[in-house]
């Protein structure tokens, strides 16, 4: 059956400065062949330090950034061959839930305006998208008041909120949730957390559910792919890569989590020097090879290839961590 979304090969290159390169002479690489599915009605996690380029794939799956190379199915047609007329049809159905709400807010706008916004681009009519405001407020619990007050005036919980009954406004059959509770207290995450899955007990809306929390995406998504320097390093059954994660990175990961560094992942790939090979030559290999506490000479001469492994499970990494052959 063909998948509600495809990624295949899909690369995105940025041509301005970033964090990674602030004065950049040519296009640098964000993510690189970047390929995944993900059918209706399932939750898929991406989970990554900050800088790896989670935000940059959403907005590529809902083409707010236009891929470089690469093609995103959706439903086996090209989104990223189309242009805007094209793809005008399918903006109802993929919808995002921005990582700053406020940010993507249109600050001038009253509560009741934004979440109608999408509505309107639908040319839903006046009577129709008033009652569908007022259902969707209901769904995501908040206060009617609130439909005449301005952005400025919600706290963090409730804007987190008016940006998912936006996103949720035309029934989309994908939602991209870049780390939707980020920034709210541990009881207002709950909630939300429950909200997306009641949403889904009586929908087939996809989530894409994108956070730095390994374990903590877990608790939505069934798969969980994880993401390093703009690559896909290792994807999988989420229960697996909790328990026994094979790439050294997906392991650092959950180690910073139960650490409580949860907000910027694991602390070494950050604060270890460059490494080189022994020799002192810095060669093109594993994109992880910098910061791997297992890197072998193998690691240093040659990119690992993605192997796939029982149950859906896949990993790029020569030495993987739930094998014994990565003695370094
Ligand atoms: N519009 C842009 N122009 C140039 N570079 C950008 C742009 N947006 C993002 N970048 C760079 O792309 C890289 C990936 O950014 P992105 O926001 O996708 O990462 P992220 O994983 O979502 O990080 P975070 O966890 O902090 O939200 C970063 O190095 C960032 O500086
Ligand atoms: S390929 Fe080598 S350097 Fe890369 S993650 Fe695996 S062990 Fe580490
Ligand atoms: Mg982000």
């Amino acid at each position: 059956m063909t998948p509600l979304l495809a990624l295949e090969g899909v690369g995105v290159d940025y041509a301005g400065p970033s964090r990674l390169a602030p004065r950049p002479a040519k296009a640098v690489a964000i993510l690189t062949d970047i390929s995944f599915t993900l059918d209706r009605g399932e939750t898929v996690g991406l989970v990554g330090e900050s800088g790896s380029g989670k935000t940059t794939l959403g907005r590529a799956i809902v083409q707010m950034v236009r891929p470089t190379r690469g093609r995103v199915l959706w439903e086996g047609v090209d989104l990223a061959a189309l242009d805007e007329r094209g793809l005008r049809p399918y903006r109802p159905h993929l919808q995002m839930v921005f990582q700053d709400p406020y940010e993507a807010m249109n600050p001038r706008l009253t509560i009741r305006q934004i979440i109608a916004e999408p509505l309107r681009l639908a040319r839903v009519p006046g009577a129709e998208c008033a009652r569908r405001v007022a259902s969707l407020l209901d769904l995501v619990g908040l206060d009617p008041a609130s439909l005449s007050r301005m952005p400025r005036e919600l706290s963090g919980g409730q804007r987190q909120r008016v940006g998912l009954a936006r996103a949720l406004a035309t029934g989309p059959a994908l939602l991209v949730l870049d780390e939707p509770t980020s920034g709210l207290d541990a009881s207002l995450q709950a909630r939300i957390l429950n909200l997306l899955r009641d949403i889904q007990d009586t929908s087939t809306t996809s989530y894409l559910f994108i956070g730095h929390d390994l374990a903590a995406v877990s608790y939505l998504a069934r798969r969980i792919i994880v993401l390093w320097g703009g690559h896909i390093v290792e994807q999988g059954p989420a229960a697996v890569l909790v328990a026994t994660p094979a790439h050294p990175y997906t392991a650092a990961l959950l180690r910073a989590a139960g650490a409580g560094n949860q907000d910027q992942g694991p602390a070494h790939t950050k604060e270890r020097p460059p490494a080189t090979r022994p020799g002192g030559i810095v060669t093109i290999g594993c994109v992880y090879a910098r910061h791997c506490p297992r890197a072998q000479d193998l690691c240093w001469a040659e990119g690992p290839p993605f192997r796939a492994r029982a149950g859906g499970h896949s990993v790029a990494c020569h030495y993987p961590q739930d094998t014994d052959q990565g003695s370094a």
